[in-house]
């Protein structure tokens, strides 16, 4: 069974002070994880996470990752900025772009941060933005289909990321005489699966490319950034990832290519997004309206604007119906918002305990890719964000969108 990090007393309590809709992250249970998943790893003396900005964007959560001891990854002019004001600099900064900007490639350099190339064609127009940095990383795509239990997960050939193994070999040639003394090499080909094998196999053959890169180019990389997607449990029944088993995988592939080819030590970073906060962040909206047609709706004070994951890509977001935890779930409704969009809908045909307005109804899972994906059709606004601090405390970390907000870009 899920379970909330807070008393459904403590939440009404909450409530009254911060009204719902909002998120709130619990701080301990963030913290621990980074310490699992730093242990997990320390078998790489310089093992570096470098958390994925882009699923949770909030100048809190990023602080409480510096004071773990995180870098951060960063894809955007803005999130550099974030960056920067959270107090990110230097080598704690992943810059992992696409279709990047000279202006972008320039706050990165200013800034200091790890350039990761996209497109290896893009040297010449770093050059003349700003020049190239002494440490640079290039992004793999592996040029094949990855597989998990018999199904094509990510077909690199199909896929805009990276450039392709033989770009990397001239790329670092050409990188090596303008000046760079440090490579990285960047793979991202996780894409939320838990399975610890999944891992080690996909990461051995970024490994391999990396031994036969050196064996083409004679240039030994420093550093191999195997990116983010470990997943994470949505479903009750399913269990969470294995950290320790899923590094142990990746430490077998590492012996049996890297240090076998005698190019140990190499730093391994990652850049994990959702396994960082997903589980550790909760949706908390209040039930508005019942509606009954030929279904039971149960209508919320928030629409899915402001959590728009499981309306988009039809992800099961567990439910808690605060102060019903218990009782039998005899009921079946469909739970929605007030957007102008039938499929504006949190849950559908979810057997719940019967909900009557006023409830409150608390989706777990939410800590990643929510607010960050939040948008305002139909005029409606962002929730807040709140910590759970690990004191028990709880302080608002962004405040609810107002209507002034929406119409501050606007000219009339
Ligand atoms: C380049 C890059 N790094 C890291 C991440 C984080 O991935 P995840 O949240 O699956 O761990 C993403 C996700 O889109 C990404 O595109």
């Amino acid at each position: 069974m899920k379970k909330v990090p807070f008393s459904y007393d403590k939440l009404k309590n909450i409530v009254s002070e911060f009204p719902t809709p909002f998120y709130i992250y619990d701080e301990k249970a963030i913290r621990e994880n980074v310490k699992n998943l730093k242990k997990a790893f320390s078998w790489n003396n310089c093992y570096h996470e470098y958390f994925a900005i882009k699923s949770n964007p909030n100048p809190y959560i990023l602080k409480i990752f510096k004071e773990e001891g995180c870098g951060v990854d960063c894809s955007s002019k803005v999130e550099l900025m974030l960056a920067h004001k959270c107090g990110f600099s230097d080598k704690d900064i992943m810059f992992t772009s696409n279709v990047t900007t000279s202006e972008e490639y320039a706050l990165a350099k200013k800034l200091g941060a790890i350039i990761n190339l996209d497109d290896t064609a893009h040297i010449n127009f770093l050059n003349n933005c700003t020049g190239i940095p002494e440490t640079i990383c290039c992004r793999l795509n592996l040029g094949e289909d990855i597989m998990y239990e018999d199904k094509v997960t990510i077909n690199f050939k199909n896929s805009k990321f990276g450039s392709t193994k033989e770009q990397i070999y001239d790329a670092f040639r050409k990188l090596q005489k303008l000046g760079v003394k440090h490579f990285g090499i960047h793979a991202q080909f996780g894409c939320h699966k838990r399975d610890a094998n999944y891992f080690g196999d996909n990461s051995h053959k970024v490994f391999q490319y990396v031994v036969d890169l050196y064996r083409n180019t004679g240039i030994r990389v420093d550093f191999i950034n195997l990116a983010g997607g470990i997943g994470i449990p949505f479903l009750p029944e399913n269990s969470p990832a294995d950290i320790e088993a899923i590094s142990s995988c990746i430490k077998k592939a590492y012996d049996e290519t890297i240090v076998k080819a005698g190019l140990n030590p190499i730093s391994l970073f990652t850049e994990l997004g959702i396994y960082m906060t997903g589980p550790y962040g909760y949706f908390v909206s209040s039930v508005l309206h019942v509606k009954k047609t030929y279904k039971s709706f149960i209508g919320l004070d928030a629409s899915t604007n402001s959590f728009m994951s499981p309306a988009r890509y039809n992800n099961y977001y567990h439910v808690s119906v605060m102060g019903k935890e218990n009782k039998e779930c005899n009921h079946v409704y469909d739970i929605t918002g007030a957007l102008c969009e039938d499929r504006d809908r949190f849950a559908i045909d979810r057997p719940l305990p019967y909900i009557e307005e006023g409830n409150i109804l608390v989706f777990h899972d939410a800590g990643a890719y929510t607010y960050s994906h939040s948008y305002n059709f139909n005029g409606k606004l962002r929730a807040a964000e709140l910590l759970l601090c690990t004191d028990g405390t709880v302080k608002m970390i962004r405040r609810a969108e107002t209507a002034d907000d929406y119409f501050a870009t606007l000219i009339f």
